[in-house]
């Protein structure tokens, strides 16, 4: 299941200052769709970690909007009256990634709707298997769209990648703070989940080769292999670290 590849045609709004300026585009297929670019500040390997998380999360059972490759010409930037927009338009020729639009959603706030005990425990689980540290109350990156949840912004998972240096292992704990997770004081009891090696290796294979390599210090065999030691490990570990999450639920409760 390969992703689709569009063509960026317009560029419509910024959607939000700060952060990494992700914006909405419109390609052609005339669908509209939230664009993180690669020319952004943490570039490819935000990239890398939204595309693998967001796959694997979905391949899990979540939604989460459709993602796609988004072709962009750097002379998009040509009619942009902004600097800082024009600056990641020219930055950002070739592919990026997408995510389809959610048109009239709204920032999930547990409070006001109840996620019910159970997804609330396995996206408290799939956020420290990725080590996901964005999914806090103050920024849940959680969508309410048509009654559901939706998983956005995984850009800050996988944080180790940003220490790949050549005989790189993965350590044998991280550290996950639960206690700022927003689904924690919803969770049910959180329990270890199995991930089929398979599914690792299918959605390490959707990232393109040149946003592996871009830090110089894997070829994109040894790259998908460090990722794919990474969640190896952490799994084999999870007896331990699911204990914890389950700790810091109870303590909650
Ligand atoms: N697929 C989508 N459909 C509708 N709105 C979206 C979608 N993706 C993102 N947004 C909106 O854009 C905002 C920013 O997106 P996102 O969180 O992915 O980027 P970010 O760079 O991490 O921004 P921030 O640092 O502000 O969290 C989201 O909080 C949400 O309001
Ligand atoms: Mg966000």
């Amino acid at each position: 299941m390969d992703l689709r590849t569009v063509e960026a045609t317009r560029y419509v709004t910024p959607l939000r200052e700060g952060g990494s300026l992700p914006g909405l585009i419109e390609a052609d297929d005339l669908g509209m769709y939230v664009l993180k670019f690669r020319g952004a500040g943490h570039g490819l390997k935000a990239l890398t970690a939204e595309l693998i998380v967001g796959e694997l999360a979905r391949r899990l059972g979540f939604r989460v909007p459709e993602a796609v490759f988004v072709r962009l010409d750097p002379a998009l930037a040509r009619s942009e009256p902004d600097q800082e927009v024009q600056e990641l338009l020219a930055t950002s020729g070739g592919l990026n990634l997408g995510f389809d639009y959610l048109p009239g959603s709204f920032d999930f706030n547990p409070v006001v709707r109840d996620p019910g005990p159970e997804l609330a425990a396995r996206l408290v689980w799939l956020d420290a298997l990725t080590l996901n540290v964005d999914r806090s109350w103050r920024n849940p990156n959680l969508l309410l769209w048509h009654k559901n949840v939706w998983l956005i912004d995984h850009g800050a998972a996988l944080y180790f990648h940003h220490n790949f240096r050549p005989g790189w292992q993965p350590a044998h704990a991280y550290r996950f703070d639960a206690d700022d997770h927003v689904m924690l004081p919803a969770a049910g009891p959180i329990s270890a989940e199995p991930v089929p090696t398979g599914m690792i290796e299918e959605v390490l294979a959707l990232v393109p080769d040149d946003w592996l390599t871009s830090d110089g210090v894997f070829d994109p065999a040894g790259a998908r292999a460090a990722y794919l030691s990474f969640f190896e490990s952490r799994l084999a570990n999870s007896d331990q670290w699911v204990q914890e999450l389950e700790a810091a639920r109870v303590a909650r409760v």
